[in-house]
């Protein structure tokens, strides 16, 4: 369970927040649609969500762990333990291979990598579809890519997937198709999911949805 606090965000110094959150609880395995028009802040939600971006003000507790004050080696460790994250533009490296950009994380984390990580990183390919592993990453379509970004993001086996707009990039297709392997493998993963999206047929597919406006809760429902 995370529950934020009279979270504030200025990245500016402006009259008004960036983001300005008084109180908003995330539920062990909720499916949250984060909508709002372009410049509302869902991604700066994201981002503090998961340490990448600091507050300026209030706090944000995972169960009993307060990520606001933790340093940022902390963050990224904790970040690295707990949470499966898909960036807009899939974040992968170019001149890797499709496995070694999924092991890539575990490779920084361990010195040796896990068997478990190793036979999950494969069984994941697998499940996504994904045969040619040691193809380049250049050389795959926009589909292809997102769906390593998600074998990447629950190699881990996290408690919570964040996805930023994960079908912004792709034609309807394979926007679907990512999505429905985003949603299987998070139940199957007991992972919770938090999407941001401006995609209809993404938000009625997850269980609430939480809409941003100039960073500030607007609107929030049960679907
Ligand atoms: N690192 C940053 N530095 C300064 N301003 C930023 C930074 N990141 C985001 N912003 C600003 O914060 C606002 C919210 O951005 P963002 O969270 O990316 O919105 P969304 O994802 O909803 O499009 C925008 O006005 C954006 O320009
Ligand atoms: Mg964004």
């Amino acid at each position: 369970m995370i529950t934020l606090k009279d979270v504030k965000i200025n990245f500016g110094n402006f009259k008004k927040p960036t983001l300005d959150i008084p109180f908003l609880q995330i539920g062990n395995n909720v499916k949250l649609a984060v909508t709002g028009i372009s410049g509302s802040g869902k991604t700066t939600l994201i981002n503090i969500l998961c340490g990448l971006e600091n507050i300026d003000s209030g706090s944000i507790l995972w169960d009993n762990t307060a990520l606001h004050s933790l340093n940022q080696m902390q963050k990224d460790r904790f970040r690295g333990e707990n949470v499966g994250l898909i960036m807009q533009d899939f974040h992968l490296y170019n001149g890797l291979g499709v496995l070694q950009n999924v092991l890539l994380p575990s490779k920084l984390r361990y010195c040796k990598i896990p068997e478990i990580i190793a036979k999950r990183a494969l069984y994941l390919l697998e499940r996504l579809n994904i045969h040619q592993y040691l193809q380049n990453i250049d050389t795959l379509s926009r589909g292809e890519k997102q769906r390593v970004a998600i074998a990447r993001a629950l190699v881990n086996a996290p408690k919570i997937i964040m996805a930023d707009e994960p079908t912004a990039s792709l034609d309807k297709e394979n926007g679907k198709e990512a999505v429905n392997l985003l949603i299987s493998l998070a139940a199957e993963f007991k992972a919770a999911l938090i999407c941001t999206t401006h995609d209809r047929a993404l938000i009625d597919k997850m269980s609430y949805c939480l809409e941003l406006e100039k960073g500030k809760k607007v609107e929030a429902s049960f679907l």
